[in-house]
């Protein structure tokens, strides 16, 4: 039998009488001014992100109205509906921890209200990862727009973009380099337009990897939040559910497969995205039931050349990398190593949009071809070893390339607030070829796995012009920075692993060649350390907040709920 969209008949509130139910509901939409032939429509629902406390959401009431629109325009119903936001400098301890939340009332709320089909919007970090989530678990037909990247500013005669040049400017205020009146100047230039982080930071990576799972629209991941293109997106992605919403499909476990979850790794190294998109993508792929293997994830990096020259890695911006040719030109580099059967919302497969001709040239300046790339191999690597038994990340594309081989002393932070007490203490015992460690901030940790992976340098060491380290933690570190560091170390310090046992003075060794990273202390001396640690204290957590410590996975599984997995 066809499919039949069943539009506000969807998911009947239960009151034992399917008819009683269905005339409550059509009169309570009339009070909405609702006239009988709307109401026979098939329903696109939109899953609604604007906040006051999200600054790259600002431009969404505009995008709002072109998707309804596209989705008035295929002869749908669109009905926008809230869930929460997360605007990613806004939360408290992080918004990493908050993305689960979101990804549950996503979920919860496509599948609870009547719709045939559902329009994602989201940008910001985190939101892009918890929609896809959310929709891959409720299962309804579903299509991403993102807010796109903030255009650049001006500052004495350079182009800034958050973050990467935030960092950069802040470690140069810590060096003395940047004066007070400067960096207060600076502080509003860096981000001047609505739209996500303007360089290859996660929101970026993000919105480049729902493309290539199928999940969006081809060719919208990079256009500017500020393109009249960015509308039109938007309207065509409603006209794409509407389309969706009569046709029932395609539905996310048909695009978020195997297949396609490679394809968004080959893509995480073209682009050199963020370490943060492993985690991520992880989650995603794990409400279809797919892992992703570590092995397999560095062989794809070992095959998968490094194309795009963006901030924090390279030169551009995203602004650059859309007017290059965006994520179409980094697929067509790829292309023969890249799953073609996979399909998209837009019902097309990925080797038949790659056989339609280009319709501008790709500038190859931001865009490398295979043959002059900017590395050989991808951008991110997983490692393993004494130190992190279960896995950790390094972004090798952001390091510098003399440390990736190095063995240094640990200078050890146990927390945050260790690290913010003693890290520009003059008489901290430290030198530039020691590895700074930084334990108790992964998952499970109070902090809920802050963007703090990027320690900073002691400051008697950045004054003297040192402005890399190796850096070691079971943190995270934002897209949008850059440094020798090994992050999201598991099993994290605060389940007493091995990080948790590292003390000043033992030798860590870093070899980004074997994939490894050891601590090399012997096993006797660190079961002896083992019998004398003592539990960190469990915060007294009630709510969300105990759920989050009860339930989140390691990062290897994406840091989402164990009973969330698909
Ligand atoms: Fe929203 Fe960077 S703060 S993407």
């Amino acid at each position: 039998m066809p499919y039949r969209p069943k539009g506000l008949d969807n998911g009947l509130t239960d009151y034992g009488d399917r008819d009683f139910a269905r005339y409550l509901r059509r009169s309570f939409a009339k009070s909405m001014g609702y006239a009988e032939k709307s109401l026979d429509k098939p329903i696109v629902g939109i899953c609604y992100t604007e906040s006051g406390f999200n600054n790259c959401h600002r431009h969404f009431p505009e995008m709002l109205e072109a998707v309804k629109r596209g989705i008035t325009a295929e002869g749908a119903l669109p009905v926008p509906f809230p869930v929460i936001s997360l605007g990613e400098v806004f939360l408290s301890p992080t918004s990493l921890v908050y993305r689960n939340l979101m990804a549950m009332t996503v979920e919860e709320m496509i599948r609870a209200q009547p719709m045939d089909s559902v329009v994602l919007m989201g940008g910001c970090d985190k939101t892009v990862p918890a929609l896809l989530m959310g929709a891959a678990s409720a299962g309804k037909p579903a299509a991403l727009v993102v807010a796109g990247p903030m255009m650049t500013g001006r500052h004495r005669g350079e182009r800034l973009g958050a973050c990467t040049d935030c960092r950069r400017f802040w470690a140069d205020f810590r060096a003395g380099k940047v004066d007070g009146t400067e960096i207060a100047q600076v502080e509003g230039r860096l981000a001047v337009t609505a739209g996500t982080c303007a360089v290859m930071g996660t929101a970026s990576t993000m919105a480049l990897i729902a493309e290539a799972l199928g999940m969006m629209l081809p060719g919208t991941a990079a256009i500017p939040a500020v393109h009249a293109d960015r509308l039109r997106a938007a309207e065509e992605t409603g006209e794409t559910a509407a389309r969706m919403a009569i046709s029932g499909g395609p539905t996310p476990d048909s695009l978020i497969t195997p297949e396609s979850v490679e394809n968004a790794l080959r893509v995480l190294q073209a682009v050199s995205g963020s370490t943060n998109a492993v985690i991520h993508l992880a989650a995603i792929a794990g409400r279809m039931g797919i892992e992703i293997d570590p092995e397999h994830f560095n062989r794809l990096s070992d095959e998968t050349p490094v194309l795009v020259d963006l901030k924090p890695v390279g030169a551009g911006y995203m602004e650059d990398f859309h007017a290059a040719g965006g994520l179409e030109g980094v697929l067509r580099g790829l292309k023969d190593r890249l799953q073609l059967g996979c399909g998209d919302v837009a019902g097309q497969t990925l080797g038949a949009r790659l056989d339609k001709p280009l319709q501008d040239p790709i500038d190859t300046r931001v865009i490398r071809t295979v043959g002059d790339a900017i590395s050989k191999n991808g951008g991110l690597i997983a490692l393993h070893g004494s130190l992190a038994p279960q896995g950790a990340v390094l972004k090798r594309a952001a390091a510098t390339p003399e440390l990736l081989e190095h063995e240094g002393r640990a200078v050890v932070f146990s927390s945050l607030e260790d690290l913010s007490e003693r890290i520009d203490d003059p008489d901290l015992d430290v030198a530039a070829d020691d590895i700074l460690v930084l334990q108790n901030a992964g998952p499970r940790s109070p902090s809920g796995m802050p963007e703090a992976g990027y320690l900073p340098i002691p400051r008697k060491l950045a004054q003297n012009g040192v402005k890399d380290m190796v850096r070691i933690s079971d943190a995270r570190m934002s897209g949008t920075a850059f440094g020798t560091i090994v992050l999201h170390v598991t099993p994290e310090a605060d389940l007493g692993g091995p990080l948790a046992l590292v003390r000043n003075g033992d030798r860590i060794r870093l070899s980004a060649a074997q994939k490894t990273v050891d601590l090399l202390v012997e096993p006797d001396e660190l079961e002896r350390r083992r019998a004398e640690r003592t539990e960190r204290p469990a915060p007294a957590e009630r709510g969300y907040a105990k759920l989050y410590r009860d339930s989140v996975l390691p990062a290897y599984a994406g840091c989402d709920f164990d009973f969330l997995k698909g």
